[in-house]
């Protein structure tokens, strides 16, 4: 008689963890592009996106206001942030998040 009790619940908990691994993914790993290929080709996620865009938008209108990233080319963004990375004081992850960030949205 136990083991017809215990079988509804097992297939229950397993319905239920199922479920939970879906809704719990973190949203900010998806995959929504690939860099440019001259900057070695890699997927950008969701979170790499959102922290660009943290980023330069804390640290690139301090001197000028907030550039357009469709004002540039992808070869463009290369300079710029080369040019820009040193005066918003970004080291090279930074500067890669914002390169990512504008090279995504131009
Ligand atoms: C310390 C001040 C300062 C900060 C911070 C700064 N910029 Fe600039 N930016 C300048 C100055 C000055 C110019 C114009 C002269 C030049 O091109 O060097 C400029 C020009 C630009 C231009 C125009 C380039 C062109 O060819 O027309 C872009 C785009 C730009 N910045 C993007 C950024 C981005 C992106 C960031 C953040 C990573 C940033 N800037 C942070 C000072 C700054």
């Amino acid at each position: 008689m136990k083991k017809l009790f215990i079988l509804p619940i097992a297939a229950v908990a397993l319905l239920v963890s199922c479920k939970s691994k879906t809704t719990t993914e973190p949203v900010s790993n998806k995959v929504v592009g690939v860099s440019p290929s001259f900057t070695g080709k890699k997927q950008l996620t969701e979170g790499m996106i959102a922290q660009g865009k943290t980023i330069f938008d804390n640290r690139c209108g301090k001197c000028h206001d907030l550039p357009n990233p469709k004002s540039f080319s992808d070869e463009k963004w290369v300079g710029i942030m080369n040019a820009m990375a040193p005066k918003a004081k970004l080291d090279a992850k930074q500067s890669e998040l914002v390169y990512d960030y504008v090279t995504f949205n131009n």
